[in-house]
């Protein structure tokens, strides 16, 4: 009812809509209108009301919410389904556990606020309440677990690409999976899946973007985009805008497009061409950063003239 009617509202942009017309058209009380109208207030939504024209909204909070999110997202598939809480453990485990059930593809789980926000390899993923954007995607790829590198190199173009057309800031993309505004991340990915040797069950996509954070509060290294934009960033705009284009490029990918997406992944790396060190299973590694293949692996010139291909690792010095 809550979203029906705000659609109502939504609808009408900046008019009135009176009581009754609301409750005409949606086949309940006038009472019942305004506890919901109430309801929403307490949420966050200022509706202003006059006696003689009705209700108007006036703004809306930048929560990510269902019906936030899912207005005017016009998605084939990613968001379809959208489960959101104001604090969970970790959007992933989340995410796990509905795919593990039978929930289907492109549904998406986000938070206001993790207690047990994970990062790659074992890391704590910062999440302060109503700052950033923590959410997971559930995926069906028909890939082979070896090549999930792809998953995760979609979601990082998906994102990259949103802070240039949403953000208008220059973002690359610190391979395997970071995403980094001047330098300093402001996103993190991690690609979870459930699967045997040979089969891929399903793929868990988990993306924390540190939106409105104060850098104090963030790693060193870390930084937000209203840090660097210097003002803050509507968080519900920015996350729509990143399901429509995570939408785009994973239906690329499903269309066989891979060459496509490589480019425009390289195009925005900010490894290939740099003498790179990589933390690799706990074994540093030195190379010049030449290219990245169809499987997302990347290829490192080493000082004797070989190519190593690394599938995945932690870069911990660019040059
Ligand atoms: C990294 O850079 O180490 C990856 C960070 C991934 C963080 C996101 S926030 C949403 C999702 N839920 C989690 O617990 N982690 C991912």
């Amino acid at each position: 009812m809550d979203d029906k009617i705000l659609n109502f509202f939504k609808k009408r942009r900046d008019g009135h809509v009176s009581g009754e017309e609301l409750s005409d058209a949606l086949g309940v009380s006038r009472t019942a209108i305004w506890k919901h109208i109430e309801k929403l207030r307490e949420e966050g939504y200022d509706i202003a009301a006059s006696p003689h024209l009705g209700y108007r909204l006036v703004s809306v909070p930048d929560r990510l919410t269902e019906i936030e999110l899912k207005w005017q997202l016009g998605t084939e598939l990613i968001g379809k389904k959208i489960f959101s809480y104001r604090e969970i453990g970790s959007t992933n485990d989340a995410a796990y556990k509905l795919a593990e059930s039978g929930e289907a593809e492109g549904a998406v789980v986000v938070a206001e606020y993790q207690t047990k926000g994970r990062g790659r390899l074992g890391r704590k993923w910062v999440s302060p309440r109503g700052k950033g954007a923590y959410f997971s995607v559930i995926l069906r790829p028909d890939i082979l677990p070896r090549e999930l590198s792809i998953i995760t190199l979609v979601s990082s173009l998906s994102v990259a690409r949103t802070i240039r057309e949403a953000v208008d800031l220059a973002a690359f993309i610190k391979w395997p999976n970071d995403i980094l505004v001047n330098q300093k991340k402001v996103c993190g990915i991690l690609t979870e899946l459930s699967g045997e040797t040979d089969k891929i069950n399903f793929v868990i996509a988990g993306v924390g973007v540190n939106i409105n954070t104060k850098k104090e509060l963030l790693p060193e290294g870390a930084t937000s985009l209203a840090a660097e934009k210097g003002k803050e960033i509507s968080r519900v705009d920015f996350v729509r805008a990143l399901l429509k284009n995570l939408d785009r490029y994973y239906k690329i990918f499903n269309s066989g497009k891979l060459d496509g997406i490589i480019k425009e992944y390289k195009k925005l790396s900010a490894v290939l061409d740099r003498q790179v060190q990589i933390n690799y299973h706990n074994q540093l590694m030195s190379g010049h950063a030449v290219d990245i293949d169809k499987e997302g692996a990347l290829i490192l010139r080493m000082d004797s003239g070989f190519c190593e291909r690394v599938l995945a690792g932690d870069i911990v010095m660019l040059r």
